[in-house]
């Protein structure tokens, strides 16, 4: 097809993109140029490679573009947690969670939700309306009607998140969140059981942050992990992936054969792994961008390379695709106070070394 004919095609295609989200198209639209697919290096060797998504960043069409010609799964960063689902006990607001499913639909994407249980992000009311009576209740008709809302849409749930809390000191390592002190241990299980009655397609996760690192505090996390799906396993609980956040330091040594064993052995318990929500902060890094830029990109190589090592990894899936949409500005600023540059494009949507990392890592991978 001659340019004339590509640059129509992309201007039909995001005409209907901004058809899609209700917005007026716009003319002189400037083309992202567009770059080979991550989505496809990843789909020929077994792996789901997407990237976290909301609404808001996506009415940004350049960026929505982006989002779409690199993936083939997207996650909603936070419309499908409490504090955007639950507005009272008794109300669901589902509108951002069916926009992004919609929008995944719309472009052959796969969707997945993020997350049925968590001790972040819930409601105000939360706190004053719960209580050791009506805790089961309320967990089960919130997960009852949300998995019920997008059954047979759903790729996978993350069905708990985070629940492993070393330094909270139980002999366990569970984590002491409302839902523990509540309905104890047991919540973990009645959790998935009750995903699993309302939709038996999907692909059930724990997920789980500060898995990756060469230290102490991450080594007994990775224990008490195993631990904790070594028992869901042996109970016969539907749980069917880890996901490992992935939330990286660019400086992390994130391939260490503790790391390597302890993967090898969800592996054996016959679950999948998933990257869940990969980045690399950079505030420990030279502010020089250059340097910054390849010292990222070298993390992105080195941890993908050796996760995808084990043919379990099924998903990898990035907190954001550029540097202008991400968490990592408000959460974790370099001392400096320079931007931020954790993803695999920069602020205008081009891509950095990080981007062709990911490719190479890829592309070096054994098919699944
Ligand atoms: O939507 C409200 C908006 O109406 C309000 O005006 C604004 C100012 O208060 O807040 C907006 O909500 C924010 C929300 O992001 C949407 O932007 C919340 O305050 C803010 O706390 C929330 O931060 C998210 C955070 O999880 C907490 O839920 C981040 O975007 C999101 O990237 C981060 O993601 C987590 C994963 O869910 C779990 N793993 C760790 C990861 C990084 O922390």
């Amino acid at each position: 097809m001659n340019k004339t004919g590509v640059a129509h095609t992309r201007r039909t295609f995001l005409g209907s993109l901004a058809a899609f989200f209700g917005l007026e198209a716009i003319n002189n639209f400037s083309l992202i140029a567009a770059t080979a697919s991550l989505r496809s290096y990843a789909a020929e060797k077994g792996i789901l490679f997407g990237t976290a998504s909301s609404v808001v960043a996506l009415q940004d069409l350049a960026y929505a573009s982006l989002v779409i010609g690199q993936s083939a799964v997207t996650v909603p960063e936070n419309a499908l947690k409490w504090a955007a689902l639950r507005p009272s006990p008794d109300s669901f607001n589902f509108k951002d969670g069916d926009t992004l499913c919609n929008f995944a639909q719309a472009h052959a994407m796969a969707y997945r939700g993020h997350a049925l249980v968590w001790h972040g992000a819930m409601p105000r009311w939360f706190s004053s309306v719960a209580n050791k009576e009506n805790a089961e209740q309320i967990l089960i008709k919130h997960i009852s009607t949300v998995v019920a809302h997008y059954a047979d849409k759903m790729h996978s749930w993350d069905v708990v998140n985070e629940a492993v809390e070393i330094a909270d000191g139980r002999p366990d390592g569970l984590r002491n969140t409302s839902w523990l002190q509540l309905l104890g241990p047991a919540y973990i299980e009645t959790a998935f059981r009750q995903a699993h009655g309302i939709d038996p397609k999907a692909v059930l996760v724990y997920n789980e942050n500060f898995l990756e690192a060469d230290d102490e505090q991450s080594e007994r996390k990775r224990q008490a992990v195993l631990a904790l799906l070594t028992g869901l396993k042996r109970n016969q609980v539907p749980v069917h992936a880890l996901g490992i956040q992935s939330h990286l330091y660019g400086e992390d040594n994130t391939t260490s054969p503790r790391f390597g064993r302890f993967l090898d052995c969800i592996a054996d318990l016959g679950l999948s792994i998933f990257i869940t929500e990969l980045d690399v902060r950079d505030k420990h890094l030279p502010a020089a961008v250059g340097v910054r830029d390849q010292m990222i990109a070298d993390q992105y190589f080195n941890y993908l390379a050796f996760i995808l090592q084990r043919r379990a990894v099924k998903v990898v899936i990035t907190w954001g695709l550029t540097d202008r949409y991400t968490w990592i500005t408000d959460y974790h600023p370099r001392p400096d106070a320079a931007p931020v540059r954790p993803l695999l494009y920069d602020a205008n949507l081009q891509p950095k070394q990080a981007y062709d990392a990911v490719a190479r890592a890829f592309k070096e991978a054994a098919v699944r």
